[in-house]
């Protein structure tokens, strides 16, 4: 695993086209199989991510082809319903191949699902969801060997509006018999551009974005060309590094209207920022506020994939900041390398103080996640001196050629590889 060398103190801001979002395109990839066709997707983040489920689709026998950031699937030759426990480890959105697997070919078999390590993520929602409308699973050594001779459609009521698990239940009932209707549905953006691929394919859904949604089952799926939306979480990555570094950014892609609570957030730590209908233009403060408590939480409320980035910027805000992490209770594993820069954060279970200090200082840092890693990154752009920020593969699994970004924008970073 590789490091990111930065050096500290520079400001960030300029123009930045935000990509496509990783959390849209990974359930779609996905879903792919359920047309049985020929299907299009455009604007594609080449995020490691996202080859992990080229890979995953390659093992199935689809035929996979891409130029720049668009990508051809063609599923007619799918003929393996088994995902190798190696390529299932490597990604936790593998699991959603459980439930376009058995939408389509009615049996599927793959083991526990990685991702990042920041708290339990049990599947029991998907599973329970799976069971109610006919599928059969047997758990063998930690692989999930599942059958479904006949998949009806269900009153699926999810505890918890489960990103993943509405996904998964949506990939599946599309090609279930009859009406599945999902309450207590997740609302996030990722959900209403999935329920859009679908219905690009011919799936009849209705209600996506809203907890109760509708699915009609079709027998037969087709061929579509399909845009990916813009990466919401990238986008508020990008705001927070010129937040944090005094700079002024024209953020071109990124849509308001999915991103409003991060937004206002931004905005109450004294930014001023500016909303076109495909773009949003922010100029940091002389001096960052806080003095505001923050509670991450199922769309539309604070994302928890922003809440390491929204820490490392309140490190350096002046006053004292509340964060409560409701969604991951294992979130906040960044905490203790931004107290190594200087900052002062206390952390009692799920609830974190963010204290803010003057200036950070670099040091080398250790990323454990996806997220962790960024704000990390965001911290040494904004703190004195050199760091290095250990664990880029995490980091590469959600941002694409991150260094080249930020290093456009006017930031000092290096990808150094392991061997130097
Ligand atoms: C997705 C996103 C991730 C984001 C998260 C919450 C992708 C690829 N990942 O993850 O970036 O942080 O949504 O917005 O889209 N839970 C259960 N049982 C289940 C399923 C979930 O207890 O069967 C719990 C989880 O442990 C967690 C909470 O529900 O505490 C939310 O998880 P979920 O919404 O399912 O997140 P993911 O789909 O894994």
């Amino acid at each position: 695993m590789g490091y990111y060398l930065v050096e500290g103190g520079r400001v960030l801001g300029g123009e930045y086209s935000v990509g496509g979002s990783k959390n849209a395109v990974l359930p779609i990839l996905a879903a792919t199989i359920l047309a049985q066709d020929e299907v299009v997707l455009e604007n594609c983040p080449l995020i490691s991510d996202f080859f992990v489920s080229l890979d995953i689709l390659e093992e199935l026998g689809c035929q996979v082809h891409r130029e720049g950031r668009t990508l051809t699937v063609d599923s007619r030759s799918l003929c393996r319903t088994e995902i190798g426990e190696d390529m299932v480890g490597r990604m936790r959105s593998s699991i959603l191949f459980l439930g376009a697997l058995l939408g389509r070919e009615r049996r599927a078999s793959l083991g526990h699902p990685g991702g990042c390590t920041i708290g339990r993520r049990p599947i029991d929602l998907h599973l329970r969801a799976f069971e109610k409308m006919g599928v059969h699973i047997r758990e063998v050594e930690d692989i999930f060997h599942c059958e479904a001779p006949v998949l009806l459609g269900y009153h699926i009521y999810l505890d918890y509006p489960s990103v993943g698990a509405t996904e998964n239940v949506l990939l599946l009932a599309v090609k279930a018999e009859g009406t599945t209707v999902i309450h207590n549905a997740a609302r996030e953006p990722e959900i209403v551009a999935l329920a859009r691929f679908l219905r690009a394919c011919g799936a009849e859904i209705y209600g996506e974005g809203t907890p109760t949604i509708m699915i009609e089952g079709v027998r037969k799926m087709h061929g579509a060309v399909f845009t990916i939306p813009f990466d919401r979480i990238e986008a508020g990555t990008f705001l927070c590094a010129a937040a944090m570094t005094g700079g002024t950014l024209y953020l071109k892609g990124a849509q308001r209207q999915y991103m409003e609570r991060t937004l206002e957030v931004l905005e109450q730590t004294g930014c001023a920022l500016r909303y076109e209908e495909d773009a949003v233009y922010l100029q940091a403060p002389t001096r960052l506020l806080s003095d505001f408590t923050v509670a991450t939480g199922p769309y539309p409320a604070f994302p928890t994939d922003m809440q390491p980035m929204l820490m490392s910027l309140l490190t350096l805000a002046k006053g004292t900041c509340m964060i409560s992490e409701t969604v991951f209770e294992a979130r906040f594993r960044h905490a203790a390398a931004l107290c190594q820069m200087g900052a002062n954060i206390q952390i009692h279970g799920r609830n974190a103080a963010v204290f803010g200090v003057e200036k950070l200082h670099g040091a080398r840092l250790e990323a454990a996640d996806l997220r962790g890693g960024a704000a990390l990154l965001l911290a040494a752009l904004a703190a004195e001196g050199q760091s290095r920020v250990y664990g880029s593969a995490f980091v590469e699994r959600g941002y694409e050629k991150i260094e080249d970004a930020l290093t456009f924008l006017g930031g000092r970073v290096r990808l150094v590889s392991e061997k130097g």
